[in-house]
């Protein structure tokens, strides 16, 4: 006869859960039972506890729609999201530019623009220059990458926070030339909060953090043959560069806009450069964790 106590019952239940035919999945449960049970253990989880744990699941679980996932900005929140992306970087081939949170304003099929063109419908603060090159991990240019944009305006909107997202604005899609550079003209986006109004903003708000994320700039950058990259640019000239909540900013996509810059292909424009490097194709699946949250709700 079983006689289990609070120590005991996470082997008990291991064991059960031993003959799961797929070995992932019991690779996974295991280590997340034992996890969950150290857990509830290392801090005395009360049943009052354990009850509100279960409410907030059930309001983030409400919260979420084909357009809105309260689940994957829970992730972005505890750093799951940034991390799961840490992971994926290290199956690469070859170690491109380092990869950066998708987010939940990536919208398909945005407007091709030409090169140098511009991604502002409307533009009414001076425009910067954002150019650079696309090369593989050897450092040459690969020719007809596609650069795909997405950014807030000056106000720290996206055009899907416009309007029900009416009109694709802030977003664009560059072919690079020949020498695999690409440029085009923005204007430089503010950062903005996420969104505070569900139950993850309201434990946001409980732990004192701010919300904010730091201005940037998201890109998707694909060529054949070539590992797609989703990553951002972030200014480090923002007061929340150090304290991004979603925990997106990295060293080594920081950027800065420059007035004197002499390489840049529109002289009047501040310019802002960034080379990215594509590592090869591996066969790890996409880095657009997320990209659609209609595909998650069932
Ligand atoms: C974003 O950068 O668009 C974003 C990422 C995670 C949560 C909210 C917004
Ligand atoms: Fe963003």
């Amino acid at each position: 006869m079983q006689d289990l106590n609070e120590t005991t019952i996470t082997d008990a239940v291991r064991a059960q859960m031993s003959r799961t035919a797929d070995p992932r999945l019991c690779q996974i449960m295991d280590a997340a039972v034992r996890h969950l049970h150290n857990f509830a253990r290392e801090v005395t989880l009360t049943p009052a506890e354990w009850l509100e744990g279960i409410k907030f699941l059930t309001a983030v679980g409400h919260a979420s729609t084909p357009i809105r996932q309260e689940f994957i900005l829970l992730s972005d929140v505890l750093g799951l999201s940034a991390l799961i992306n840490a992971l994926h970087d290290n199956e690469a081939a070859e170690l491109g530019t380092q990869t950066s949170l998708l987010g939940p304003f990536f919208r398909e099929a945005a407007p091709e623009i030409s090169l140098g063109g511009s991604i502002i419908a409307n533009p009414c603060v001076p425009l910067v220059t954002m150019y650079g090159r696309v090369t593989d991990t050897t450092g040459r240019g690969i020719p007809g990458a596609t650069v795909e944009i997405w950014q807030t305006d000056e106000h720290g909107l996206y055009d899907l926070q416009k309007d029900g997202g009416a009109q694709m604005d802030m977003r664009g899609r560059v072919r690079c030339d020949a020498a695999g550079n690409y440029h085009f003209r923005t204007v430089r986006p503010l950062g903005y909060s996420i969104p505070l109004d569900g139950p993850v903003g309201k434990l946001v708000q409980a732990q004192e953090r701010h919300g904010f994320r730091p201005s940037h700039i998201h890109f998707l950058i694909a060529a054949p043959n070539h590992r797609e990259l989703v990553t951002a640019l972030y200014f480090g000239d923002d007061a929340h560069v150090e304290s991004d909540t979603v925990f997106g900013v990295s060293a080594s996509l920081i950027v800065c806009a420059r007035d004197d810059d002499p390489n840049t292909p529109i002289p009047d424009l501040a310019a802002v450069q960034y080379d990215f490097r594509l590592g090869r194709e591996a066969s790890q699946g996409t880095g657009r964790v997320g990209a659609d949250p209609a595909a998650t709700v069932a």
